[in-house]
Formats: C-alpha cells, sequence, structure tokens
C-alpha cells in the first residue's frame, strides 16, 4: 500500500469513527425513543461517517472546492435517500411491534392469543410463538379447572341425593316401628343398621377424599408383604363374595414386599375386590395376583363384569362417577344377591384409590380382558407400585 493511501485510511477511520461515536452517545441517549428514530439514527451516522470521510480526506488530496461541492451534493441527496429508507424500515418495525402489543393485550383480557400470519423479524415472530404456546397452556389449564369445578359441583349434588335417599328410609322407618306399624321390626332395626354403615361408609371415603385433593395424604412408607395384604382382603371380602356366590382367589410371589402406607394399601385392594366382587354375576370369580415386573410390584384384581364400554374406561377413576349417570341402583343392593351386602355405591371407590396409588407415586388403570372363568369377558384393575 502507497503512503497516500495509508493515509486516506487514517484520516477516514478517525473521522468517521468520531461521527460513529457522537452518533453512539446520541443513539444512547435517544434509546427509549421509537424504534423509527433508531433506524433513521443508524443510516444518518452510516451517511455522516461517508461524508466527514470523504471531507477530511479531501483536503489532503487537494480537491478543489468545485469537486468538493459535487460531493457535498452528493452526499445530501445519498443523505435524504437512506433517511426516507430508514424511516420506512422504522414505521414497519413500530407496526409490527404495535400490532403484537394489541394482540398481546387482546390476549389479557380475552385469555386467548390470536394467532394471525407472520409478521415481523424473527425475534418478533419468537416472541409471537412463546405468546401463542402461554396461551394455549392457559387453555389448557383452564379446561382442567373447569372439569374439576365441574366433579365437585356433581360430587355435591350426587352425594346429597345419596344421603337423602337413605335418610328419607330411615325416618320412614322409624316413624313406622314408632307407631307400632313395622310388621317385622328385627327387619326394620337390620335395614336401618345396614343403611346407617353405608352412610357412615361414604362420610368416611368423603374425608379421605378431601384429604386427598387437599394434598394431604402423605403416606408414612415402610415395608408392606404384598402377600399379607392380600391375604387380609381375602379374608374380609370372602363372606360377601360367599353370599353373591362368587368365588375369591389370589396368588401373590413369595416375598414380595413394597414401600407404602399398610392402612392406604389395604383400602386400595379391599375397594377394588368389593367393586370387582359386585360386579361379577353368580359363579364368577375375582383373582386377585401381585407380582414383580422389573423394579416395580402389580397389584392386579380381575373379574368378570362382562367388560367396561370402551368410552367409559377413562372415566371409571372419576369422582363420583358410577357407570350410569342415572344413579340407578345397581345389584349390590338387590335383595336377592346376598341381602345388599354390598350396598350401593356413591363413585367415591375408584377416585380414592387412584388418590392413594398416586401418594404412593403408582399408577392404576384398567382394562377389558377375558375373565378369570372360561368364555366370558371381565375387567383387570392394575395397580403399578415403585418398590
Ligand atoms: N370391577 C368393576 N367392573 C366393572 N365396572 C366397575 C368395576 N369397578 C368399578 N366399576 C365402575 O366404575 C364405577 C365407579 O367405581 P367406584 O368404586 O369409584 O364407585 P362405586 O363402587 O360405584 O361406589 P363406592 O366405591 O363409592 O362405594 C362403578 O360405579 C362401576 O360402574
Ligand atoms: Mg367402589
Amino acid at each position: 500500500m502507497t503512503h497516500d493511501q495509508l493515509t486516506i485510511v487514517w484520516t477516514t477511520a478517525a473521522w468517521s469513527g468520531g461521527v460513529a461515536a457522537v452518533g453512539a452517545v446520541l443513539i444512547w441517549l435517544g434509546r427509549r425513543a421509537s424504534v423509527r428514530w433508531l433506524t433513521v439514527g443508524v443510516a444518518m451516522v452510516a451517511v455522516l461517517a461517508v461524508l466527514a470521510g470523504t471531507l477530511a480526506t479531501s483536503r489532503e488530496m487537494f480537491l478543489s472546492s468545485h469537486d468538493l461541492g459535487i460531493v457535498a451534493l452528493v452526499a445530501l441527496v445519498a443523505g435524504i435517500v437512506a433517511l426516507v429508507f430508514a424511516l420506512a424500515v422504522g414505521t414497519a418495525l413500530a407496526r409490527w411491534s404495535r400490532d403484537l402489543q394489541e394482540r398481546t393485550r387482546a390476549f389479557g383480557e380475552s385469555g386467548q392469543f390470536e394467532a394471525t400470519a407472520a409478521t415481523g423479524p424473527a425475534e418478533f415472530e419468537q416472541l409471537a410463538g412463546e405468546l401463542r404456546r402461554t396461551s394455549a397452556r392457559l387453555a389448557e389449564s383452564r379446561d382442567r379447572e373447569a372439569a374439576l369445578e365441574q366433579s365437585r359441583r356433581e360430587l355435591v349434588s350426587w352425594v346429597s341425593h345419596d344421603l337423602r335417599t337413605p335418610l328419607a328410609g330411615l325416618r320412614a322407618m322409624t316413624e313406622a316401628l314408632e307407631d307400632g306399624m313395622a310388621e317385622d321390626p328385627a327387619r326394620y332395626h337390620r335395614q336401618m343398621r345396614h343403611e346407617v354403615d353405608r352412610m357412615v361408609r361414604m362420610v368416611d371415603d368423603l374425608f379421605e377424599l378431601s384429604r386427598i385433593q387437599a394434598g394431604l395424604l402423605e403416606p408414612v412408607l415402610e415395608p408392606v408383604a404384598l402377600g399379607d395384604l392380600v391375604s387380609e382382603a381375602i379374608a374380609g371380602a370372602d363372606p360377601i363374595a360367599r353370599s353373591v356366590g362368587v368365588r375369591l382367589g389370589g396368588s401373590v410371589e413369595s416375598g414380595l414386599t413394597v414401600h407404602g402406607d399398610p392402612g392406604g394399601l389395604s383400602r386400595v385392594v379391599a375397594n377394588l375386590v368389593v367393586n370387582a366382587i359386585r360386579h361379577t354375576p353368580a359363579d364368577g370369580v375375582v383373582a386377585i395376583r401381585g407380582e414383580r415386573q422389573g423394579d416395580e410390584v402389580v397389584l392386579s384384581v380381575s373379574d368378570g363384569c362382562g367388560g367396561i364400554p370402551e368410552e367409559d374406561l377413562d372415566r371409571v377413576f372419576d369422582l363420583a362417577w358410577r357407570g350410569s349417570a342415572a344413579r340407578t341402583p345397581d345389584p349390590g343392593t338387590d335383595p336377592e344377591r346376598g341381602a345388599g351386602v354390598l350396598g350401593a355405591g356413591a363413585g367415591l371407590g375408584l377416585a380414592i384409590v387412584r388418590g392413594i396409588v398416586e401418594a404412593h407415586h403408582g399408577q392404576v388403570a384398567v382394562e377389558n380382558v377375558p375373565a378369570p372363568a372360561a368364555g366370558s369377558v371381565g375387567c383387570r384393575f392394575r395397580v403399578v407400585l415403585p418398590t
């Protein structure tokens, strides 16, 4: 590079650098202004840097004042074009930003971020994408909240219905006893006892559920032998099973233990077994199995219920859901089937099962399978617990 060229480079660098430094300070001072003025500032710095560099070197190069006038005119025109161009770009940026701002405000009001065609540069698009995802997450949690609220409302109305019926029965029976109109007082007493037991069970279940829902269920974990758990459940449910003519059997791999709360786990098994007995016709079989699968323990209860309709499989664990929403009496209260030993359900049992199992970091699911008694269909509830 010749000496002259070096001089030009240095002079231009110094003068353009000076203009850029002043521009940087001005842009920094005006950084809160609209993006429109920032783009104008950038364009002006570019033009003025060229102009300053040219004027400074022109002195070294001894340009005539006529030539200098031409250079200044060129810079002026180029400056005006750059200004208009920068204003246009800045205005577009400002418009995109305002559009995003309005959509965000509407999002705050309606809870829904309106997805329009892609507008603006990548950063704006990313921001809009983030807002869209937030909007979807919000919608999801709103739906969950609404479903929960709905199930709570249903629970209250169903529970009051389920309490009103036995209470009306009890009042009628006490009145009949009082008036001496009861033909068979002993039967009335038995029936009253049965109704009271059922209501006590229901209130207990509701209490348990409210604890589960409040997240108060922190199981105290201790080693529980699955074999003992299952044989206790069988011993407890066998009289009921016999009275309705259902055979109850179980097999558990020897030495199988889980870490859990013995009371809660017994409740899980008992609820599943009573359900299975209730939904299995006379001469049917209910089988409980416990086995290890990898580092998990699987406890399953199979019955001969005839299969649960596909669309109901997801709902059986819902709070207060009981097969038909019409709250009709189920076979458990049919006097022909064991004088109602099973009692009518309130639809709480499986919600409690799921609550307890999840508090143990396990999962519960149901599937339709061939029944343990050959030739028919049944369902199998599978509880998977970590060991
Ligand atoms: N083993 C099963 N076979 C077929 N259907 C079942 C079985 N277990 C439960 N269900 C269905 O799921 C519903 C909900 O069961 P859940 O145990 O939660 O309530 P419930 O047995 O009706 O009442 P509760 O357990 O509160 O006394 C039942 O009403 C029934 O329709
Ligand atoms: Mg039940």
